[in-house]
């Protein structure tokens, strides 16, 4: 799977993509991953992205040549183009899932008031929220997208993590976990956990997950 990232922030991605599970996987080959500085599609000397609003108003508003410059050049008919952003329909697993079985993504990432209207209208094939606040540019929602998509790909979290037990993967929260001492500080773990016996463990399991999730999110149920 592929992700192509337009930002006018590529640095603020690097680590991101050196580090943990989504670093393997691009060293793997299982995801490709490039950043792309949108400022490499302006045309005039001073490489600007953004001008005043029409109808006056406080901020800048990024210019629709160099997206539609970028996106055109690296758009195929495989591709999917997201813009990140706070009013777009909300980042969940099963949007995640979709997401997960497309070939190639375009993550454009906005800055300042947003983008040109035009843009939204004419290449954006989906609009994506990560949560009811508003970010100072959508570089870090990009990569909460890549991170969440590249981890439901077959490979990328080998056998040191399970997706099957992952909070909404099957509509109810996560399980209470634990790892050695199994005493610490007088505090001990739940009995049943030591005794051996699967079947008693994951009945227990998928307990505390049900009674998890009706105190936090009984929306779920
Ligand atoms: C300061 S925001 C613009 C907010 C815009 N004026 C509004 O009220 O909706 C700048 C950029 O950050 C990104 N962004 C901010 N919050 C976001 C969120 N919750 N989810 C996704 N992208 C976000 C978007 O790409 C947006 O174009």
């Amino acid at each position: 799977m592929r992700f192509d990232v337009l930002t006018l922030f590529p640095a603020m991605l690097e680590g991101f993509l050196a580090e943990s599970m989504v670093g393997k996987s691009i060293q793997r080959g299982i995801v490709e991953a490039a950043v792309h500085n949108l400022r490499d599609w302006t045309t005039d000397k001073h490489q600007i992205t953004d001008d005043r609003p029409f109808g006056g108003g406080a901020g800048m508003v990024m210019k629709p040549e160099p997206i539609f410059s970028a996106i055109e050049e690296l758009r195929s008919e495989q591709s999917t183009v997201i813009y990140l952003a706070p009013d777009g329909e909300q980042l969940s697993h099963s949007l995640v899932m979709e997401l997960a079985a497309k070939p190639h993504l375009i993550l454009l990432s906005g800055h300042y008031e947003g983008i040109d209207e035009r843009v939204r209208e004419n290449l954006i094939d989906r609009e994506i929220s990560i949560g009811d606040y508003v970010l100072t540019n959508g570089t870090l929602p990009a990569a909460v997208l890549i991170d969440a998509v590249a981890r439901q790909l077959p490979g990328v979290l080998g056998e040191a993590q399970s997706l099957e037990q992952d909070s909404f993967s099957d509509g109810l929260l996560g399980l209470p976990q634990y790892t050695r001492p199994a005493e610490f500080r007088g505090m001990k773990i739940p009995e049943v956990l030591l005794s051996g016996n699967h079947a008693k463990i994951e009945a227990w399991r998928q307990e505390q997950r049900r009674a998890r999730t009706a105190k936090r999110r009984p929306d779920l149920l």
